[in-house]
């Protein structure tokens, strides 16, 4: 039997097995992570190999070094999952690897070693979406939390409000029709002279500032769950490009603190708004709220949202806050559920840059 066949067979044995184990890679963006996942919800390892230094240098990430830094660091990853999960590439049931959306050298590298790595054991290999990976780290932080749930998607490429129908099954609510609200974050930072990656720094800043020093414009969106950032970024750049020429000292902490204030304000108010609606129509009689990506590790939004649920009386899931950046844990959890649902790669996969969850 060939790969595909053997594969196959062993996928279908899957379904009956009581434990499994996944290891699962993830080379989308600028980390390189490897993770090994039991039965999508225990974190057997989890290893994170961050390139931010690589790239702090160049004001971002540049792509032709995200995806030679994966490749030397790929083997060496994956071999420290396991050897941190005390166990052997044999006993592994499945392999899992990102295959979009991020750049399309680093996800190549990933998916490149991963299927390298299936031919060699004939091992079934799980293609995993990243976004739905972010989701997932929420099934990694909260054991009991089963779909349906609805879910803010907030990444350096996503600001997404999404249903979670089912394992693997997602409703695209609502979206930003410009900029992604990490975007926004790091191109905000970069302003305020702070160094990449820009929105945990400003998080930071934040904490010391005035939320109401400068009032920022809240946008107007046709869609009753869209977002919009590039307003309120514009009016942000333009307000101190004025400090600037006036030879203002510029108030970084209030700065920041009124710029992170307004797009964690946005990001929560259409989720109010999705909520109350759900509310009204009566046939979502089980309510609940999660959180997913990097943007959801800010303390902000994490407190914006937790008093906006409470107020609303809906439970709210936020992934703990190594698993809301990227992480290979995510993947292998996702890949459990894919797997489950019978969704194994073949040796032709590829990556795909610009992969949507919806
Ligand atoms: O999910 P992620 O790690 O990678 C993508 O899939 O994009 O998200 C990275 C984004 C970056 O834009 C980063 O600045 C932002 O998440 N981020 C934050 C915080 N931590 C990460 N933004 C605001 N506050 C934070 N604490
Ligand atoms: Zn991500």
């Amino acid at each position: 039997m060939g790969y595909r066949e053997t594969a196959a067979v062993k996928a279908r044995a899957l379904q009956e097995k009581e434990k499994i184990r996944i290891l699962a890679l993830e080379t989308s963006c600028d980390e390189t992570a490897a993770a090994v996942i039991e039965n999508g919800r225990k974190i057997l390892s989890n290893i994170v190999f961050s390139q931010i230094d690589l790239h702090e240098l160049y004001g971002g990430v540049v792509p032709e070094i995200a995806s030679r830094a994966h490749m030397e660091a790929c083997d060496r990853v994956v071999d420290e999952a396991l050897k941190a999960a005390g166990i052997a590439l044999s006993e592994i049931d499945a392999l899992a690897v990102t295959y979009g959306p991020g750049l399309v050298g680093a996800l190549l590298t990933g998916v490149s070693c991963m299927k390298g790595l299936a031919y060699a054991t004939k091992k079934p290999l799980v293609p995993v979406n990243h976004i739905e990976g972010h989701v997932s780290a929420n099934f990694l932080s909260y054991p009991e939390l089963e779909p349906p749930f609805l879910c803010l998607v907030v990444s350096g490429g996503h600001s997404h409000l999404v249903e979670v129908a089912d394992y693997g099954v997602y409703r695209l609510l609502g979206q930003t029709t410009d900029d992604a609200a990490g975007e926004a974050f790091d191109k905000a930072a970069r302003v305020l002279g702070l160094p990449y990656p820009g929105g945990p720094r400003i998080d930071v800043l934040a904490e010391e500032g005035n939320p109401h020093f400068l009032t920022l414009p809240k946008p107007k969106i046709e869609g009753r769950y869209d977002y919009s950032f590039s307003g309120v970024k514009t009016a942000f750049l333009n307000a101190v490009h004025q400090m600037e020429q006036r030879g203002e000292e510029l108030p970084r902490t209030d700065l920041a603190a009124s710029f992170r204030y307004a797009v964690c304000d946005q990001l929560t108010e259409k989720a109010e708004q999705l909520l109350l609606d759900r509310k009204e129509d009566r046939s979502f009689p089980q309510l609940a709220m999660a959180m997913a990506g990097g943007v959801s590790a800010n303390r902000e939004l994490r407190r914006q949202m937790a008093a906006m649920c409470k107020k609303l009386g809906v439970p709210l899931y936020m992934p703990r806050l190594d698993l809301c950046t990227d992480n290979g844990a995510m993947i292998g959890s996702a890949a459990y559920y894919q797997l489950r649902n019978g969704h194994i790669a073949e040796l032709d996969l590829n990556a795909v840059p610009a992969l949507r969850l919806v």
